[in-house]
């Protein structure tokens, strides 16, 4: 064990979590492992004041129930501090530059959050900052989203690696870093969107050769029934995202075959777990029913955003 609690092997203590692609297989496996400790404690009232001492920098370009709730509960728990940096307190992008608040924030603070809407302010922020920058959500990527998507899946079926996941709606940020995070556990997923909105080509070739030496596939379709034959797993996210509510109108039109309903869930798994990131437009790419279905993990997966970015912040924090 090293300090953090976790396996040997594994250190990610001083290093950044901007997209997926920063930890390996094996680092991901110890953070659900590290999570599901955490949950446990919780659950069993046992505390654990790992970070005591410790302040979190939450920054918010977007707004935000889960994320900022979470890491900021998440911190209280591990015994330290949370600050919420909302848009108007430092006007990112606009009253200083991304690498004077990285360089000032480093000194005062031990970790670093940021939500934005370019994913380049995230990866210039983590260039430029002395101490752990995560993701909260950018316009590419969701990756701590998908630590509690992961954490999800596996208390449910009890393994990740061979089911096969479908996620339906748009080709955005959380299914992105669900095709790197099903890659990197050895699970398949297909992302089914209409044409037009397939995930990003960059991401899709780089989640496909992490795939190949996992034994799973990352597809893309534009056939929701035909995909989502026998799923293990179905996944949905809005369909127009934060900065896009400009399109939220023609979208509801483009994307209603993509919807998660009744008629979806009889072709899929009969234990299928169905999942969604929230918040959700209830009848357009969930409807109600399918949401409360007792297959739904919709609010455990909420639940787990706590667990399992208590589990990144130890590993990343920690002294
Ligand atoms: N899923 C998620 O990130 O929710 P918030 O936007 O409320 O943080
Ligand atoms: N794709 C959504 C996820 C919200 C958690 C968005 O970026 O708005």
């Amino acid at each position: 064990m090293n300090p953090t609690g976790t396996q040997a092997n594994v250190d990610l203590r001083g290093r950044h979590f901007v997209t997926m692609q920063d930890v390996s297989p094996a680092e991901l496996t110890e953070i659900l492992d590290t999570a599901d400790r955490l949950k446990a404690d919780v659950k069993a009232g046992r505390s654990h004041p790992v970070l005591a001492g410790k302040t979190l920098g939450m920054i918010f370009q977007k707004p935000s129930l889960r994320t900022r709730v979470s890491f900021e509960v998440g911190m209280t728990q591990l015994g330290g501090h949370a600050i919420y940096l909302a848009p108007s307190d430092i006007k990112l992008g606009a009253r200083e530059t991304t690498e004077d608040i990285a360089l000032v924030l480093s000194r005062m603070c031990d970790l670093v959050m940021a939500r934005v809407f370019g994913h380049d302010v995230v990866a210039d922020m983590a260039e430029h900052a002395t101490v752990p920058v995560i993701n909260g959500l950018s316009d590419l990527e969701h990756p701590c989203q998908i630590l509690a998507d992961l954490q999800t899946i596996r208390e449910r079926k009890g393994t990740l690696a061979g089911l096969h996941m479908v996620y339906s709606g748009d080709g955005n940020n959380v299914a992105h870093s669900l095709m790197f995070g099903s890659a990197q556990v050895g699970m398949s997923i297909t992302v089914v969107t209409p044409p037009g909105y397939e995930p990003n080509a960059a991401i899709l070739a780089d989640s496909r050769a992490i795939a190949e030496g996992n034994g799973c596939q990352v597809n893309i379709s534009n056939d929701l029934m035909e995909a989502s034959r026998g799923a293990d797993v179905l996944y949905t996210d809005v369909w127009a995202s934060m900065g896009q509510e400009d399109e939220a109108a023609d979208r509801k039109t483009v994307f209603a075959p993509y919807q998660i309903n009744a008629d979806l869930l009889a072709v899929a798994d009969d234990d299928a777990v169905i999942l969604h990131c929230l918040p959700a437009h209830y009848g357009e790419e969930i409807t109600y029913d399918a949401s409360r279905t007792p297959n739904s993990a919709i609010f455990d997966q909420a639940e787990n955003r706590l667990h399992a970015q208590k589990a990144l912040m130890v590993m990343l924090g920690a002294d």
